[in-house]
């Protein structure tokens, strides 16, 4: 009576000495894969990079489901086709093609109000590019996003910087950009320079109001305390 019970255990024990070694060749193949990535060639933004023919019609197809003026809605979908291209990971250089600078104009109603259309028409114009569209060297594509938070100093845009590969990615606010002063800032990027952060504007700091305070100038009071003592 023992024995088949004995027989059904010994070959439990075994069903999962052999799970517990696949789980282990699967966790050292996924290292090798995470360290292939890392080290290869291909973590190098240097590197082209494009969908092989048939994902370039699947990407077209992903494409279509999206309204026009939500093309980069797809970007999610599009990365994973990315990654099945490579066999379950994604290279720096996939990632890259979206362009080493990713312009963001800020299109909510405090920037807009502010002249953020104005802002994206003289990115684009100067850039020769539409929306979501990469410029034909690959160093900028220009995106809208919602408000990122600095309505105070609208309008503003943001620089995703792909240029130091992804170890070195910055994100960027510029804010009270002018369209004068967004292609220069461009300009600056595309010479490798770092335009700096922050207010545009000589007149501000930060997001204090321009010229300087008009209220609130002395100290204020420190606010009553009860005496503990007393
Ligand atoms: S509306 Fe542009 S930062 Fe808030």
């Amino acid at each position: 009576m023992f024995a088949p019970a004995a027989r059904l255990a010994s070959k439990r024990l075994l069903e999962i000495r052999q799970l517990f070694r696949q789980s282990q060749q699967t966790s050292r193949s996924f290292s090798t894969a995470l360290n292939y990535h890392i080290d290869s060639p291909d973590n190098n933004p240097e590197i082209p990079w494009e969908f092989s023919d048939v994902n370039k019609e699947k990407a077209k197809e992903i494409m279509s489901h999206y309204p026009s003026n939500y093309k980069q809605s797809a970007v999610i979908p599009l990365l994973d086709l990315a990654q099945q291209q490579h066999g379950g990971w994604l290279p720096v250089s996939a990632m890259n093609a979206v362009g080493k600078h990713h312009l963001l104009v800020c299109g909510t109603s405090p920037c807009m109000i502010r002249g953020s259309r104005e802002i994206e028409e003289a990115l684009l114009n100067h850039l020769g590019v539409k929306r979501n569209e990469v410029t034909k060297d690959g160093m900028f594509s220009v995106g809208e996003m919602e408000c990122m938070g600095c309505c105070v100093n609208a309008p503003m845009i943001a620089v995703a910087d792909y240029s130091n590969g992804s170890e070195g990615y910055t994100y960027n606010y510029y804010e009270d950009v002018t369209p004068k002063r967004v292609v220069e800032i461009v300009e600056m990027l595309r010479r490798g320079e770092k335009p700096p952060v922050g207010t545009q504007n000589p007149r501000r700091i930060r997001s204090g109001p321009e010229g300087g305070n008009t209220t609130l100038l002395s100290e204020p009071n420190p606010p009553p305390c009860r005496d503990l003592d007393a």
